[in-house]
């Protein structure tokens, strides 16, 4: 696919005073909460940080509070009858409570807590996927997943004697519609799709692509993880039978997740890894499992950086998901524009402001985007460079690499005019 030009539709023409003068997010006030946004970089410059599609920064609220749960009462959950263990027990279980809420999950016992997202989708892909995927089914992704979920599928795919169908996209970066309905028509046993493009920042109607799945009798695995860190998502409103997400793109550390699934087929699907707490009784000759969500939370689990993500989920909540969605736009309605200008610009993706988040790829001619990103280092701007874990669609585009600036509730005008001035600069040196 070439890049997409041209048509840059309701972008054009906001200029900073009228976005400054939106009174929805003070983001002022919101940086306060991040002590890494404090800091400089290359040599004094202010750290502008735009990869936050890869990871996000964490607000003091959620490292004070797994600050907390070590300093104050730190004990294994589940386990101990004694105080601090009954404490942390209670923050853990309540924080699952906070995640279930947060995507309207009908019960808690519906959140599994996961490393990552990628653990949640591999989970799905052993513990559905072994019982539920034969010879000659389909299951239908999409040339917009993430690595991670395209190659459990592919694998599970050679494994069992099923067909991998992948569904393009079309000039704008958006999936073709009129293909996935047909492919689903022909029979799908899985469709697992992703919500929101980390390559092009495009997002995917899914619940309209859930209601054609379910409607031909497949079930429906949705990648939210670039959906539940920037947008409403509602699992009962989209119609899914599993969802994943991961912490570190929401605030929260590393090593917190969470798979959504419906408590139907979760109770039908057995354990993903075998162990401590998963258990219900063992037996020298038998065992049998412990009740959802904890059937598949086997070992210790990540329970302080769950703790965290229940922060997270409550520092969003209080902000507003809306008005985080609404505040991307609005730097991705200054920043794209202008960048559309630029000669020897290639912008991937949709040039609209419709149905996207704050995700923006583009190649600048004749210069490589590691290079890009080195020189925006210079000059304190953190981008990702590369394939972005999507190299099936990398190769869709027809290239091997895009130069990628994503934001968050905590990004400004003014870090986008210095991106701006990155780009000028990147351009002056290899002119
Ligand atoms: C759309 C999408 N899915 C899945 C993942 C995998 O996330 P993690 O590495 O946190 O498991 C990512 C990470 O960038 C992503 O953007």
């Amino acid at each position: 696919m070439s890049a997409v030009k041209g048509d840059v539709g309701g972008v054009v023409g906001r200029g900073p005073r009228e976005l400054a003068a939106d009174p929805s997010l003070d983001v002022g006030r919101i940086r306060a909460d991040f002590p890494v946004l404090r800091r400089t970089v290359a040599g004094g410059k202010r750290l502008v940080y735009l990869d936050n599609a890869a990871t996000s920064q964490k607000p003091h609220q959620v490292l004070d509070a797994m600050d907390t749960v070590y300093r104050e009462h730190n004990a294994n959950i589940h386990r101990g009858v004694y105080e601090m263990s009954e404490v942390t027990t209670a923050l853990f279980e309540g924080a699952r409570g906070r995640v279930a809420a947060f995507i309207n999950a009908p019960h808690s016992r519906e959140v599994i807590f996961c490393r990552n997202a990628t653990e949640g989708i591999n989970l799905v892909a052993y513990a559905w996927g072994r019982d539920n995927v034969k010879r000659g089914d389909r299951l239908i992704v999409s040339i917009l997943e993430h690595h991670s979920n395209f190659v459990p599928w592919q694998q599970l795919a050679a494994e069992a004697g099923a067909e991998l169908v992948v569904i393009d996209i079309d000039e704008g970066g958006r999936l073709r519609r009129d293909q996935f309905e047909a492919e689903v028509a022909k029979g799908a046993r899985l469709v697992a799709i992703t919500h929101t493009s980390n390559g092009l920042g495009t997002v995917n109607p899914v619940k309209e692509l859930t209601a054609i799945a379910k409607a031909a009798g497949a079930t429906v695995l949705i990648d939210a993880a670039q959906a539940v860190p920037h947008t409403v998502v509602d699992v009962q409103d989209i119609g899914c039978d599993f969802l994943v997400f991961s912490g570190h793109k929401m605030l929260a550390p590393p090593g917190s997740g969470a798979l959504w699934g419906r408590t139907e087929i979760l109770e039908r699907m057995r354990p993903f890894l075998y162990g401590g707490d998963m258990i219900s009784r063992v037996a020298v000759d038998t065992t049998t499992w412990n009740e959802l969500p904890w059937k598949f939370e086997a070992g210790t689990s990540a329970y302080v950086d769950a703790i965290g993500l229940g922060a997270a989920v409550d520092y969003l909540t209080a902000v507003g998901m809306e008005r985080v969605h609404a505040h991307e736009l609005e730097l991705v309605a200054y920043v794209l524009p202008r960048l559309l200008e630029i000669p020897g610009i290639v912008v991937y993706g949709p040039h609209t402001l419709e149905a996207r988040v704050g995700v923006i790829s583009f190649g600048l001619e004749g210069i490589h985007p590691h290079d890009v990103a080195t020189i925006f280092d210079r000059e304190g701007v953190c981008v990702r460079a590369g394939h972005h874990c999507n190299q099936p669609l990398m190769t869709r585009l027809g290239c091997v690499a895009t130069t990628r600036a994503s934001f968050y509730l905590y990004n400004t005008i003014e870090e986008c005019d210095v991106l701006l001035g990155a780009v000028a600069k990147a351009q002056r040196i290899f002119a």
